[in-house]
């Protein structure tokens, strides 16, 4: 599974993409109003740091709209992919070229719009789901499945990620992306069991007096 990283702030995203275990960045204008600075210059720079793609969505609510946005998103750097919500706007863009992900989707039935439409990426908001006590995950296992009945080439992108049981879950049903905020990726790392283990490791091999090197 890819490892996305759901951000738009440029420190995060240079400080995780060290780690090597990035494959690629949504945004959001949420995000992107967040950090306070010029949309596309935030674009450009994130875009240097991570080769994978980078999804940066349009504002606009109308088709022609939404056209005109994609082509500035796009020629910010090849590997821009436009974010759009409207299924005909996926359709054009896709056979223009472009890497879309088709966003906020809450039914299957979206997901197989946005895959016949040629996205690139379709991104069911699984957190959000949950916000209104309907489990997320579910959605995630009825897309893969239907997905996998079907020579679609578009990838299933769990977004609205909350937790590391979310990032396991999607995993488990084999979802193709996990795109998750930094604080949850950082906490993959961690068990108390791992911390508590090392520390007693650690505290037996000082009783020994060795080093290795
Ligand atoms: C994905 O592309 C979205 O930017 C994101 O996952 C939304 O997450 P939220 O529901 O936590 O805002």
């Amino acid at each position: 599974m890819k490892f996305f990283i759901d951000t738009a702030d440029t420190a995060e995203i240079r400080s995780l993409a060290a780690s090597g275990l990035l494959d690629g960045v949504t945004t959001n204008p949420s995000l992107v109003a967040k950090t306070g600075k010029p949309f596309l210059d935030v674009l450009a720079d994130i875009c240097e740091q991570v080769p994978g793609p980078v999804s940066a969505e349009v504002a606009a609510t109308d088709f022609d709209g939404m056209l005109a946005e994609a082509r500035v998103l796009r020629g910010v750097a090849k590997n821009v992919a436009v974010k759009v919500p409207l299924i005909r706007a996926c359709r054009r863009l896709a056979d223009d070229g472009a890497m879309v992900n088709v966003t906020l989707c809450f039914s299957p039935a979206q997901a197989i719009l946005a895959a016949k439409a040629g996205a690139a990426f379709v991104s069911p908001f699984v957190g959000r789901l949950d916000d209104v006590a309907e489990y997320g995950m579910s959605l995630i296992a009825d897309i893969v499945q239907i997905f996998r009945n079907y020579p679609f080439k578009t990838e299933v992108l769990v977004a609205s990620v909350r937790s590391p049981l979310h990032v396991a879950e999607a995993a488990k049903l084999g979802a193709h992306v996990c795109t998750m905020p930094p604080a949850v990726l950082r906490s993959l790392f961690n068990h108390p069991l791992t911390d508590k283990g090392l520390a007693a490791f650690l505290a037996d091999w000082a009783k020994t007096g060795q080093r290795i090197v």
